[in-house]
């Protein structure tokens, strides 16, 4: 979590560099001719710009002279219109191809993020918080819109007004160009300045806006729990926190931000009083017209006017950076465990599961297995019994290699997990947790997923064979009730049924059921008995249970304490032990009393 923390604020000050530029370039590249067409767009827009104050111009100076003559008059009514109608096309046809850019652009990008969240291991999802990633999926890459799109644009625009507007003063009187050129320095003096600033501050508040959706996402998948413990003030004021963290960073950023718009203003100003000045003289002098003094003063506005757009500019693109070295933190992050090159598909498997001096530690200094040894014969039925967080659930994730040993070997039938492709592995294991999720949908929907081709009298077919046919066929629509979000509309003891009925069609070679029949109450422990029993038969299958009765049917059981092994046997031979498993199964026979 506080790697995370360093990270994110690290990222918080991160500025434009070189290789987040190349990057975001290559996200650009498949809609680059839409890009040069917006180009060119800005370009029409700017000429339609810069030629007005021309038509003005000619208004001042040769008004009383032409009064009458009405083909010079709509001459210039017609140019002035066509300059409005290419500004106001030529603005809608730019919004529209930068619009278009932008959900192709995203949309890729955010189809790319989700495939890769996908990949990543199950270690990524320990240590990083689900609103972080949902914030960069989506919040993020909405940030990126203005630095992919209207950014290259814009800034040309502005670059390409400020250039012509000095072009035509310097045209009418370079003198004039010469007297605005020490505002310049000053100008460019501000930018760097504010810019500096500018990345700093925008990034803050990125990274307060990101905090306070983790914190939401928290929230509200946790709202249960939150309401539970009475946590609601705690949580709210946390959160409080965080808003006001981000009301902070954004009242320090517009602070000093804010200061970059009236100083390049005053700098206006300056222009245009430094031109009134030195061109009234020139006027007396009769070297400049009035009509060209006003066609000045427009391109001081064109000259000066851009650079004060920056300033905005600015702002945007500093959000878009930080989003995006986010956006990139994400994808390069690589999934731990991943495919060697030249891994075999692991068919056909008998079901021999070997842990060979297994060690395994979540953090470096806290190894939590110590050694496990352990060989489950094809079509043994192990029970692991043992104390609540000594290892049981962490030595099945290792089975379904969702994290690798730190030493040791886990192998399926001689094979080490590590030698075979992932995908080819969970397709001969099946495992069914404590508390699954179910995707939204029907019954019916979830089971399928197990076995897509499967017909629904399979489905009632498999449903009976369990003995879920009381729990399942009696509700309300049968199969084909809709289980909620994330099957929140199921009991737990529903949704653990629904899982093992799953479990059943998809017909592994290995089967784990990890604490799975914790809430299923089937009016007697002997038709869960009978359950598992067909549930089992023909595979291997561990089954990790507090309820001790539940395994009575095991070929062996095997207890883990403190991440070791500390007996195996059977239920018999244990009980004739009189050591942990004897005092776990007595505990367990006084509190069913
Ligand atoms: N994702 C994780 N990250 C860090 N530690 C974990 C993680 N999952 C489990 N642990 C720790 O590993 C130990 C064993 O947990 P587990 O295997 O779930 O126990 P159990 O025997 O109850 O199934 C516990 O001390 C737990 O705190
Ligand atoms: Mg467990």
């Amino acid at each position: 979590m506080s790697f995370e923390l360093d990270q994110e604020q690290e990222l918080a000050v991160a500025r434009l560099d070189r290789a987040t530029a190349g990057r975001l370039w290559s996200l650009a590249r498949p809609v680059a001719g839409r890009l040069a067409l917006i180009v060119l767009m800005e370009i029409v827009l700017t000429v339609s710009i810069v030629v007005r104050p021309w038509f003005l111009r000619q208004v001042i100076d040769h008004a009383q002279e032409r009064a009458g003559d009405v083909i010079w008059i709509a001459s210039l009514m017609c140019g002035l219109g066509i300059t409005w109608l290419l500004r106001f096309g030529g603005g809608g046809v730019t919004q529209w191809l930068a619009g278009t850019i932008a959900l192709r652009v995203l949309g890729d990008l955010r189809a790319r993020l989700h495939n890769h969240v996908l990949q990543l291991s199950v270690s990524y999802f320990d240590r990083t918080r689900v609103g972080r990633i949902v914030a960069r999926i989506d919040r993020d890459v909405e940030a990126l819109e203005p630095a992919l799109v209207n950014l290259a644009p814009a800034l040309l625009g502005t670059l390409l007004r400020c250039l012509a507007a000095g072009y035509l003063i310097w045209h009418i009187d370079s003198n004039l160009l010469f007297y605005l050129c020490p505002l310049l320095p000053l100008l460019l003096l501000a930018m760097v300045l504010f810019k500096r600033i500018g990345a700093t501050v925008w990034g803050r508040v990125a990274e307060c806006k990101s905090r306070v959706t983790a914190h939401l996402c928290e929230t509200i998948t946790g709202v249960r729990v939150i309401q539970q413990c009475a946590a609601e003030n705690t949580n709210s004021n946390r959160y409080i926190k965080l808003l006001s963290d981000l009301d902070g960073s954004a009242i320090k950023a517009s602070w000093a931000w804010g200061w970059f718009a009236p100083f390049t203003f005053a700098l206006n100003i300056f222009g245009i009083c430094a031109l009134l000045v030195a061109g009234g003289r020139h006027l007396a002098l009769g070297e400049l017209s009035l009509g060209q003094i006003s066609q000045c003063i427009f391109y001081v506005f064109l000259f000066l006017g851009p650079l004060q757009e920056l300033g905005d500019l600015y702002e945007r693109l500093a959000t878009a950076v930080a989003a995006a070295q986010r956006v990139f933190l994400l994808l390069d992050t690589q999934a731990q465990i991943i495919d060697r090159p030249g891994v075999r598909d692991l068919s056909a498997v008998q079901g021999t599961v070997t842990f060979e001096s297994v060690r395994f530690s979540y953090h470096p200094n806290r190894e939590i297995l110590h050694g496990i040894d352990l060989k489950i014969c094809a079509g043994e039925t192990v029970a692991l019994v043992g104390p609540t967080g000594h290892g049981k659930s962490t030595l099945m994730q290792l089975l379904c290699r969702f994290y690798d040993p730190d030493s040791g070997k886990v192998s399926i039938d001689g094979y080490d997990l590590r030698d075979v492709s992932m995908r080819s592995l969970r397709q001969q294991i099946s495992v069914v947790l404590q508390d699954n999720v179910l995707f939204s949908g029907t019954i019916r929907d979830n089971l399928r997923c197990a076995k897509p081709d499967s017909s629904d009298l399979e489905l009632n077919q498999a449903v009976i064979a369990l003995g879920a046919d009381e729990i399942l066929l009696r509700l309300p629509q049968g199969l084909e009730t809709l289980v909620g979000p994330a099957g929140t509309a199921l009991s737990l003891g529903q949704r653990q049924m629904v899982c093992l009925v799953r479990a059943f069609l998809a017909d592994p070679k290995v089967l784990v059921l990890d604490e799975a029949t914790s809430a299923i109450d089937l009016h007697s422990e002997g038709r869960i008995q009978r359950a598992l029993k067909r549930l089992c038969y023909g595979r291997t299958a561990i089954i990790v249970a507090h309820r001790l009765a539940t395994i009575r049917h095991a070929n062996r059981i095997v207890v883990i304490r403190e991440g070791q092994i500390a007996e195996q046997g059977h239920h018999e031979e244990l009980m004739k032990l009189g050591k942990i498993y004897a005092e776990l199964y007595q505990a367990a026979v006084e509190a069913a009393r």
